[in-house]
């Protein structure tokens, strides 16, 4: 299934898309170019593969992101467009379908984390309706290595 959004279509991600996945969450700071980036997309896909959507614009892949649902609230992650496609709606597309098909997988309630110092992200968020609760600490661990 493909929506549009705007120009964008955005669609799930397919095994050709993730090399541009990668390539994309590069150039937006995430963690990409390592094989656990690699596997984390592949095990998330294998997941729920409806879940991992790119945008593309002119039949080129520029944006993508990646939902999760845990069974009581949806989680929004890994939203990145490329820079020269940004401010054409390309993530409010993405944002749009994600949050679709997680209300078709039974979520009433999308979270999302975002660095505090990522402005950018924020003014989106806020223009797609987000709102920030009461602070709250982030707290994580590593549980594949008991010397962590
Ligand atoms: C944040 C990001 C995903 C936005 O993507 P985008 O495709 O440019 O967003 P859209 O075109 O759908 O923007 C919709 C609206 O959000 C707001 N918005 C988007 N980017 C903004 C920015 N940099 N500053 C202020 N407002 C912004 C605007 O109101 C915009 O509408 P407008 O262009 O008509 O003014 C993109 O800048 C990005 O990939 N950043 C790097 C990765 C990142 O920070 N991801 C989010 C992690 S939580």
């Amino acid at each position: 299934m493909t929506a549009h959004g705007g120009e964008a279509e955005v669609r799930a991600a397919t095994d050709a898309d993730i090399d541009p996945i990668l390539a994309l969450w590069g150039q937006a700071g995430m963690p990409a170019d390592t094989d656990e980036a690699r596997d984390d997309l592949a095990r998330t896909r294998a997941h729920d593969t409806g879940l991992v959507l790119v945008a593309e614009l002119d039949e080129r892949v520029v944006g993508t992101v990646t939902g999760s649902w845990d069974g009581r609230r949806g989680w929004i992650m890994r939203l990145a467009v490329e820079p020269p496609a940004r401010r054409r709606g390309v993530a409010s597309a993405l944002v749009a379908e994600v949050e679709a098909r997680l209300r078709a997988r039974g979520a009433t309630q999308v979270n999302l984390l975002v660095f505090a110092e990522n402005r950018d992200a924020l003014a989106f968020w806020r223009e797609c309706g987000y709102r920030s609760m009461a602070p709250v600490v982030l707290l994580t661990r590593r549980v594949d290595d008991p010397s962590a």
